[in-house]
């Protein structure tokens, strides 16, 4: 039988706990793909009480004998992917078999450069708050046609004469709009050289190693990094990253029909957070979203920053179950929130005085609607030793039921504490 396709999707603005899921799934999987964005990203994953934080790699690379593809759709910072694999196989943890595609995009040190001078450059309320890993001008190449894909690196006189074309913009860029200095040539050639040495013994055609899978029976899971909320064409744009995370990106990226995909998997933090600008309507700029920061460590995995906290938005996960086509929820962090007298959940929003059941696209309703809460109560009880449904106190059940009764979508995964073994599953 033809192997199945499982996509896990950030159904927030990202950081909802995509790592642990995907290492729940772990032993089901033989083949994790990841399929957009690039070292903005950061996966968590807590195993035997020990961490790991991967940028770029796929979560199952501490898997042997499964396979890790890294899709078209990725845009790859080579120094960041080769420190991430040379800091695995120092500590014998490389297990998994590597296959990154030719036609991913590379990000270049001067995009990291522009990324930092634009963003330097926004002016207040227009800055997006970006990770400064050169994610948007990497994406930006892409769609101009002038990248430089991993496939290029491997081909000396193909990057050569790509570089040189590069260069030349870039430094005119660099020095006229932002007043930077010009980048050598020669510096960058070499690096992209070696950059292109060490990866070639992974470089592969990503689609044609997800499609032999599935020929093989096996299971497929499409990692998507960031969230709904940040996409190119679904999130609170301008505020966004530059790559599609919403579920259909990963059969854009990877080469994969859309009819393949079974299972369209959300991950949903029990409560809100969001790093860099932009529209929130939940956030809690108080002592509560205070609290969650600290409690939940809510610092971003890749720059350290602090994280904007508020409550669960319903009306904004009701979107992301629709652009995505979400078929299962995994909600993680309920924990987090015991403790608490009263649990806010937002079901819908005002905007001048009248009611909106669905989160707005138009960009200025976005950042004026109020959200409309429903108060839920807490529970006091401790649930990070909870391991099965029934364990949960009353209200945490309630809780998890008002989710799925408001999305229509049953909630299967629900994380109880940062370790492995601290999660219920209920016909995941
Ligand atoms: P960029 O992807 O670095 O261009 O940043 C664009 C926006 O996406 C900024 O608000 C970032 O904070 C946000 N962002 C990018 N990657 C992540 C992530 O992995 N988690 C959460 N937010 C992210």
């Amino acid at each position: 039988m033809r192997g199945t396709i499982d996509v896990v999707v950030g159904a927030q603005w990202g950081d909802e706990g995509k790592g642990r899921v995907v290492d729940a799934l772990g032993a089901r999987v033989d083949i994790f793909a990841r399929y957009q964005g690039g070292a903005n990203a950061g996966h968590t994953v807590i195993v035997d009480g020990k961490k790991y934080v991967f940028h770029l790699l796929p979560s199952g690379m501490l898997y042997s004998g499964k396979t890790c593809v890294i899709g078209n759709g990725v845009v790859i910072d080579p120094e960041q992917l080769l420190t991430e694999l040379r800091e695995l196989q120092a500590q014998g943890k490389d297990r998994a078999t590597l296959v990154i595609s030719g036609a991913a995009h590379v990000v270049m040190p001067y995009h990291k450069i522009i990324d930092r001078a634009q963003e330097g450059a926004r002016g207040m309320g227009k800055k997006i708050g970006t990770t400064g890993r050169g994610i948007g001008p990497a994406y930006v190449d892409k769609y101009a046609r002038c990248g430089i894909r991993v496939e290029d690196l491997l081909d000396e006189a193909v990057l050569r004469e790509k570089l040189e074309q590069n260069l030349d913009e870039k430094n005119s860029l660099l020095m006229k709009l932002y007043d930077e200095e010009p980048l050598a040539f020669d510096e960058i050639f070499d690096l992209a050289l070696s950059w292109g040495g060490a990866l070639a013994p992974y470089v592969g055609d990503a689609s044609l190693v997800i499609d032999e899978g599935l020929s093989e029976g096996r299971g497929v899971l499409m990692e998507g990094a960031q969230g709904t909320m940040l996409d190119i064409d679904h999130g609170t744009y301008p505020f966004v990253t530059s790559s599609s995370p919403v579920a259909g990106g990963g059969c854009v990226s990877l080469g994969v029909g859309p009819l393949s995909v079974s299972r369209v998997i959300g991950v949903v933090k029990a409560y809100c957070t969001r790093v860099g600008e932009g529209p929130f309507p939940t956030e809690d700029t108080g002592a509560d979203g205070e609290m969650l920061r600290a409690r939940g460590g809510e610092y971003g995995a890749t720059t350290g920053r602090p994280r904007r906290c508020g409550w669960l938005d319903l009306a904004a996960l009701r979107y992301a179950v629709r652009v995505n086509g979400i078929s299962s929820i995994a909600l993680t962090k309920l924990d987090v929130l015991s403790g608490l007298d009263g649990i806010p959940v937002c079901k819908a929003y005002e905007l001048d005085g009248k009611r909106l059941d669905h989160f707005p696209t138009n960009a200025g309703f976005q950042q004026n609607i109020v959200p409309v809460y429903e108060h839920h109560e807490g529970w006091k009880t401790d649930i990070a030793p909870c391991r099965t449904f029934g364990e949960l106190p009353a209200q945490a059940r309630q809780y998890v039921e008002f989710i799925e009764k408001q999305t229509g979508i049953p909630v299967n995964l629900i994380g109880v504490g940062p370790d492995r073994s601290q999660t219920i599953l209920r016909d995941f």
